[in-house]
């Protein structure tokens, strides 16, 4: 009986023929709508005595492809008249709203490090992230076996030809004083490589931006003015303080840190209380360094200075955990939209 309901609408189906749009849409939802004949066959599908189920199934699948059809052959009748009576193309429509992208913080802040050094002479250098040894170690007066290797652990590639990831830019500084006379004043932004546990507060690879400055007569005092120049410029705030400490491209070496304030409960949390925040190593250039290089170091003398950028795009914009700058999750990046 089911089945005889079914054949009947396939013939109304057949013999149909839309008027015009409204009857042709009535149709429709009709036979394929949410509460049409179509979807209601189906639901009565379970009621069919098993013997009929076949046929019956079949019969329903010839009514879809029966509407479907009709549908289809009316359907571009009516949308070509539709499209060349009622739609014509608006000219003077405004062009949809493009999504601009935002540029990552990392790149942000080292473009304003960069802007900043400028303004004063200093050039850009750049070098390998692959580097070998005499340029990541053995030229920066670290020689094989020196302890002070371990302050840096290092992803080696291979012992002949001998390659390593470079662990900091201080590479740049030995191809840049090869390469070029004093007096130099550079810097080199690049990423870095160590061998750590990525946790909230490190990661394996970052960026560091280093510093160098060789002329002849170069004292501490202009390192320290400059330092101030710089911390002014990027931090508004020019109180800093300079903590005797080792590297051994340096001689004498500091840590440089800058007076944040105590100004809230994050200022306690972020410099434990003390309202001092370590934010970069420096010194002056080590003679041996010089010597390395072929630049007589009773003639020359110079500074030289690098810091993490990860760090300071944190201390900045107070990120809590160094991984979410790695993760191009565009809810966190496109926040630094205004700041492009
Ligand atoms: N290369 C050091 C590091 O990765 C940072 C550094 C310290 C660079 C002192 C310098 C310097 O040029 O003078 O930890």
């Amino acid at each position: 009986m089911m089945i005889s309901e079914i054949e009947k609408k396939i013939k109304e189906v057949v013999a149909f023929k839309p008027k015009d749009q409204k009857s042709f849409e009535e149709f429709r939802i009709n036979f394929l709508g949410k509460k049409g004949h179509i979807n209601y066959f189906f639901s009565e599908f379970k009621k069919v005595d098993s013997s009929d189920k076949k046929a019956y199934g079949l019969a329903i699948n010839e009514l879809k492809k029966v509407t479907i059809n009709k549908l289809e052959n009316f359907k571009s009748k009516f949308s070509s008249n539709e499209k060349s009576n009622n739609k014509k193309e608006d000219l003077t429509r405004p062009l949809s709203v493009l999504e601009l992208g935002s540029r990552h913080p990392i790149s942000i802040i080292r473009d304003k490090i960069i802007d900043i050094f400028s303004k004063i002479g200093f050039n850009i250098s750049e070098g390998p992230e692959i580097e070998d040894d005499w340029h990541n170690f053995t030229a920066l007066n670290l020689p094989e076996h020196h302890p002070a290797r371990d302050m840096q652990d290092t992803f080696f590639i291979s012992k002949s030809p001998d390659l390593l990831l470079r662990t900091h830019t201080s590479s740049v500084q030995i191809r840049h004083m090869e390469n070029n006379k004093p007096p130099i004043r550079t810097i080199s932004p690049g990423r870095v490589y160590r061998n750590e546990d990525i946790s909230a507060r490190s990661h394996c690879f970052f960026h560091q931006i280093e510093g160098l400055y060789i002329d002849k007569k170069v004292s501490f005092s202009d390192l320290k003015q400059t330092l101030i120049y710089f911390t002014n410029e990027l931090f508004g705030k020019s109180k800093i303080r300079l903590r005797p400490s080792y590297f051994p491209f340096t001689e004498p070496s500091a840590e440089v840190d800058i007076y944040w304030g105590l100004n809230s409960e994050t200022d306690y949390r972020i410099t434990k209380g003390t309202g001092w925040l370590e934010i970069m190593g420096c010194g002056m250039v080590d003679p041996n360094v010089l010597e390395n290089c072929k630049i007589d170091s009773n003639d020359y003398s110079g500074f030289a200075f690098g810091m993490g950028i990860e760090r300071i795009v944190m201390l900045l914009y107070q990120i809590e955990d160094i991984r979410i700058l790695y993760e191009n999750d565009s809810r966190f990046l496109s926040q630094f939209k205004k700041s492009i």
